[in-house]
């Protein structure tokens, strides 16, 4: 059999799949599982988006113009606009969920061999995407000390080298919860411009504010040449099945590359890019319920992990996650025990360790992710099932 390449080997499987498989495997003997481990969304997509499915009548439904339908395009326009972000057509492009954006903005900046700064604990996908193009993930170690917030300039900058071609900054973060300051994000870009390497801002959260409105990097004119923002559809409109995401940047050559790209997978869903003007158009009334209902799961959530005995947490600002440290020796076994043995009548949870979003190794072994994408009532019961599972564990 001819062999696979060494792409194929270096390539991370998802580090949450195995543990997927065991809470199937749960179900299908009858056990109820709280799935607090991916960022998947509960509540409803908008109406509108419906709707414009149900009107959709282009037939044959052909394929778009690789950047986008010029429609679409104009409606995301629309929605940055309202944000204080205003781009010309040639400033963004519609991709296939913010994942194919960050594949194609690693791809259009670095080449093999190349490396992004990141801060860990990170999206865990930026690895995979990274070893698509052959591109290293060089992580800068946060803290739960200090709500996972920003290092000193020269930490950092220790982790920049020579083959650096960018740093990734999700904001607010995925797995952290945090939200970086203006402040710390001008640090960035001064650093940044001190280092001249690109900025990937994954603002997929951007709205996602629980007690501060978001800086967007997009807000820094000293940096529009080397800013290239990351967006998705998928969190804000409850839409992750829709996969559609955009790639944005001031710099026109990034853009115009990215395009390159596209025009190679030809383009993306057309019936999807149509269906969303709709929503993009009413984003100023279809988003801040969506938020405030993440901010009352996130009070739920950080008031119910501090009173369970030997956890420790930084309250979450904004995005819907947030990464505790457990008194057990490993989360990793933890999990895995809890998912594939544990039970209180009938119900057991599954959560994400947090290993996974480190790229160094030994780094957050007692730490976990959650992700509050439950109502109120199924939040609490997941976490009186952690008390009592943590309880069980630690007395085995
Ligand atoms: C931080 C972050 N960036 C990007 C993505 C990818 O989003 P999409 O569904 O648009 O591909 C996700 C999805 O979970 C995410 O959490």
């Amino acid at each position: 059999m001819p062999g696979l390449s060494q792409r194929a080997a270096a390539m991370p499987a998802s580090p949450l799949r195995k543990l997927a498989n065991a809470a199937e495997e749960r179900k299908k003997n009858g056990t109820t599982v709280y799935h607090l481990n991916i960022g998947q969304p509960d509540m409803e997509t908008p109406v509108e988006f419906m709707e414009a499915v149900r009107e959709f009548s282009q037939n044959p439904i052909a394929y778009a113009m690789s950047q986008g339908t010029p429609d679409a395009i104009d409606a995301w326009r629309g929605y940055y606009e309202s944000l204080g972000i205003a781009l010309e057509k040639n400033e963004l492009m519609i991709t296939t969920g913010g994942s194919e954006a960050i594949i194609f903005a690693m791809c259009a900046i670095a080449d093999p061999g190349d490396n992004i700064m990141v801060f860990e604990p990170f999206y865990t996908n930026y690895n995979g995407f990274g070893k698509i193009g052959g591109v290293d993930m060089k992580p800068v170690t946060l803290s739960i000390d200090n709500g996972f917030h920003l290092p000193s300039d020269e930490q950092i900058e220790a982790a920049i080298d020579e083959r650096t071609k960018a740093m990734i900054v999700c904001n607010p973060s995925n797995p952290t919860g945090t939200v970086y300051t203006a402040e710390e994000l001008k640090r960035l870009v001064d650093i940044a411009i001190r280092h001249d390497i690109f900025i990937i801002a994954d603002e997929v959260y951007r709205e996602f504010g629980f007690d501060q409105v978001v800086t967007s990097l997009m807000s820094f004119p000293e940096a529009q040449d080397r800013v290239i923002m990351i967006d998705s559809a998928s969190k804000r409109f409850n839409a992750c099945g829709i996969r559609i995401g955009t790639l944005v940047s001031k710099n026109t050559d990034v853009i115009a590359t990215a395009v390159k790209f596209g025009m190679a997978r030809l383009s993306v869903a057309t019936l999807e890019q149509q269906a969303l003007i709709p929503v993009l158009k009413q984003a100023a009334t279809i988003i801040p319920p969506v938020v405030e209902e993440y901010k009352k799961r996130r009070d739920v959530v950080y008031d119910g992990l501090l009173a369970i005995p030997g956890i420790k947490a930084a309250k979450p600002e904004g995005a819907f996650y947030i990464i505790c440290e457990l008194p057990v020796d490993s989360t990793e076994k933890f999990a895995k025990w809890m998912i594939e043995e544990f039970e209180h009548e009938g119900e057991t949870v599954l959560v994400a360790p947090a290993p996974g979003f480190y790229a160094t190794a030994g780094k957050g072994e007692q730490e976990i992710r959650i992700a509050y994408v439950l109502n109120v009532e199924k939040l609490g019961r997941a976490l009186e099932l952690l008390k009592l599972a943590i309880e069980e564990y630690t007395a085995l």
